[in-house]
C-alpha cells in the first residue's frame, strides 16, 4: 500500500472511555429519528467485503455467523458487503442479482436482527462495477490478447499478424510504450479495465438504460429479504462513481457537466424508490473527494450531496478515494487492487502516516458537506467513517454538529463489541485497532477477511471455525 512519504507513526488514542451512567446521556447512544431512517444509536458498521460467499454469490454458513458476530456489539446499524446486482461470476462475493439469493441473504437479516435483540438495523450495499482482468503474462498478452490494428503494423513495418505478435513480445516496456496505445500498454501492464467512457461498446452506452432496473428490482429483493434499508454504493472504484467522477467525459448527457454526472445516480435512485416505495429507507455512499489527479473533490461532492439529499434520500454515507486511477500495479496474474494508491491510503489511512495521521481524515470534509446541507434546510441524516475508534474522538464529532453517525468499519473488525463495552462502561476492555491493515491485506489477496489481533486465539476452543488451513478463526471471540 502507498504510503505517505512524511511515514509518521501514529500510535491510536481512544481518550477516556465513559461510565456507563456518561454513555446513557451521550449522543452517540442516543436514538436517531429522521425521515425514514430510525436508529436506536447513532453508530454505524460500514460495508465491508469478508470474502465469506460462495464462488455464486451464494450467502454460507460463515456470512451469517460473521454478520451475527458484529450484531452482538448492538451497533446501531450495519451495511453488509458490497453485493452484486448482477447474477454474473465475481468470486466469493455476494450477489442479489436473482430472486435465488433471497432466501439466503434473509438468513443474514434474521440473524442481526436476533443477535442485536432488534437493536441493530441492517442494510445492504448494491453494488454494480465492470468487467477487468487479471494483469496478463508478457506472452499471454502478445499472443493472445492484445488485437493486432494497423497502427501495429505500421508502426512495425510488419504486415503477417504471427510476425507482429513476435515482434512486440521480443520489445522491452519502453519501446512498446511507443508502439502501443495508452490503453493496450495499461491491459499489458496492469490487466485490461473496463471504463464508463468505452462507449463504443453497446453494453457500456448502454448502461444508463439498463441500470436503474437492475439496481430496483436488487433493492426490491433485498426488502424482501428483511433488510431494512438499502445503500447505494455510489463511492470508491466502482460503476455509479465512475459516472460521478470529473474524469467522466460521456457526451451523451451522462458525463461532463455536474448535471449530467449526477444524472444516472438520479435516475437509479428514483427507480430504486420507485420499487421499494417511499417508507423505505434509501441512502448512499459517496466519495467527499476522489483523492485522484483531475478527480472529482469537495466542491463536486457538495453538488451531489445536495441534489441526492432534494431527491428524497434518507442518508448519505461520505467515504473518500479508493480508485484504480492511481493504484499500484499489480503483480503478474493478480487484479488492480482500488486501494493501492494515494486514493486508497485515503480511503482506508495506515498507522503510518503524513502530520495530519490516520485518525479522522474525512471528518472535515463531512463536516463541510453536512453543514452546506442544513444551511439549504435539509437535515439528512450523515454518516463518516475513516479511523475512527474512541469515544470521545466519536462523541465530539456528533456534538459538534460535525457529523450525524459514527460509522467504524476496522474498529469494529477488530472488536465487533465496542459499541456494547463503552455503552455499559467497560470501555477499558475494547480491543483497539492497530490500523496496521493486515485485514485489507487480506481482501487484496481475495482471502477470508479476519483481524490480526484476535484470529490466532482460542484456536482450539470448542465450536471455533477457522479458515481451511485451521490457521486463523473466522470470527472475534467473545
Ligand atoms: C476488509 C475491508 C473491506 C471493505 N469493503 C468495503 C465495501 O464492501 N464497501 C465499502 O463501501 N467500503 C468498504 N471498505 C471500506 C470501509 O467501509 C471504510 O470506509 C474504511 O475502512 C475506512 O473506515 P475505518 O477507518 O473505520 O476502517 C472496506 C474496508 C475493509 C478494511
Ligand atoms: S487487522 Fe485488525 S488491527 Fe489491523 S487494521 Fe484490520 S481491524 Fe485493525
Amino acid at each position: 500500500m502507498w504510503k505517505p512519504p512524511d511515514r509518521i507513526k501514529h500510535e491510536t488514542n481512544t481518550g477516556s472511555w465513559p461510565s456507563q451512567t456518561k454513555a446513557a446521556k451521550s449522543l452517540l447512544f442516543s436514538p436517531l429519528q429522521t425521515g425514514n431512517l430510525s436508529l436506536a444509536q447513532r453508530s454505524w458498521i460500514p460495508a465491508m467485503v469478508p470474502w465469506r460467499a460462495t464462488l455464486e454469490g451464494e450467502v454460507t454458513d460463515a456470512v451469517v455467523e460473521w454478520y451475527a458476530r458484529f450484531a452482538m456489539g448492538k451497533p446501531g446499524a450495519i451495511v453488509i458487503e458490497a453485493t452484486g446486482i448482477r447474477d454474473i461470476a465475481s468470486g466469493p462475493l455476494l450477489r442479489i442479482g436473482h430472486d435465488k439469493y433471497i432466501e439466503g441473504l434473509k438468513r443474514v437479516v434474521d440473524a442481526v436482527h436476533t443477535a442485536s435483540q432488534g437493536q441493530t438495523k441492517i442494510y445492504i450495499q448494491l453494488i454494480d462495477f465492470l468487467s477487468m482482468r487479471r494483469r496478463p503474462a508478457k506472452d499471454k498478452y502478445f499472443e493472445r490478447f492484445l488485437k493486432i490494428t494497423e497502427a501495429h503494423k505500421e508502426a512495425l513495418g510488419l504486415t503477417r499478424e504471427h510476425d507482429i505478435r513476435d515482434a512486440l513480445l521480443a520489445l522491452d516496456d519502453e519501446a512498446l510504450e511507443t508502439i502501443l496505445t495508452q490503453r493496450e500498454f495499461e491491459a499489458y501492464q496492469r490487466g485490461y479495465r473496463q471504463r464508463v467512457t468505452d462507449t463504443e461498446f453497446p453494453h457500456i452506452a448502454e448502461l444508463p438504460n439498463i441500470l436503474p432496473d437492475l439496481f430496483a428490482d436488487a433493492a426490491l429483493r433485498a426488502k424482501k429479504a428483511g433488510f431494512d434499508g438499502i445503500e447505494l454504493h455510489y463511492a470508491h472504484a466502482y460503476t455509479m462513481a465512475s459516472f460521478m467522477s470529473r474524469i467522466n467525459t460521456r457526451t451523451d448527457g451522462y458525463g461532463g457537466a455536474l448535471e449530467n454526472r449526477a444524472r444516472l445516480p438520479l435516475k437509479v435512485y428514483h427507480a430504486v424508490r420507485k420499487a421499494v416505495g417511499d417508507d423505505y429507507v434509501i441512502g448512499c455512499r459517496m466519495l467527499a473527494d476522489e483523492c485522484i489527479e483531475g478527480g472529482s473533490d469537495i466542491s463536486d461532492a457538495l453538488y451531489f450531496a445536495l441534489v441526492f439529499a432534494k431527491a428524497g434520500m434518507d442518508f448519505l454515507s461520505f467515504s473518500r478515494g479508493g480508485k484504480f486511477e492511481d493504484a499500484a500495479r499489480p503483480a503478474k496474474g493478480q487484479a488492480v487492487y482500488p486501494y493501492t494508491g494515494r486514493s486508497g491510503y485515503e480511503c482506508m489511512p495506515h498507522f503510518i502516516s503524513d502530520k495530519s495521521g490516520p485518525f479522522g481524515r474525512n471528518i472535515s470534509p463531512t463536516a463541510s458537506l453536512r453543514a452546506h446541507l442544513r444551511a439549504e434546510g435539509f437535515d439528512t441524516p450523515i454518516v463518516v467513517a475513516g479511523g475512527i475508534h474512541g469515544f470521545s474522538q466519536a462523541e465530539a464529532i456528533l456534538q459538534n454538529e460535525q457529523a450525524d453517525i459514527i460509522g467504524m468499519a476496522r474498529q469494529t473488525l477488530a472488536d465487533p463489541d465496542w459499541f456494547l463495552k463503552v455503552k455499559t462502561g467497560q470501555g477499558e476492555k475494547v480491543r483497539v485497532c492497530k490500523y496496521t491493515n493486515y485485514c485489507e491485506g487480506l481482501d487484496q489477496k481475495h482471502k477470508i477477511v479476519t483481524c490480526q489481533l484476535w484470529d490466532r486465539e482460542q484456536l482450539d476452543e470448542d465450536g471455533v471455525h477457522k479458515t481451511p488451513d485451521g490457521k486463523r478463526r473466522m470470527t472475534a471471540p467473545i
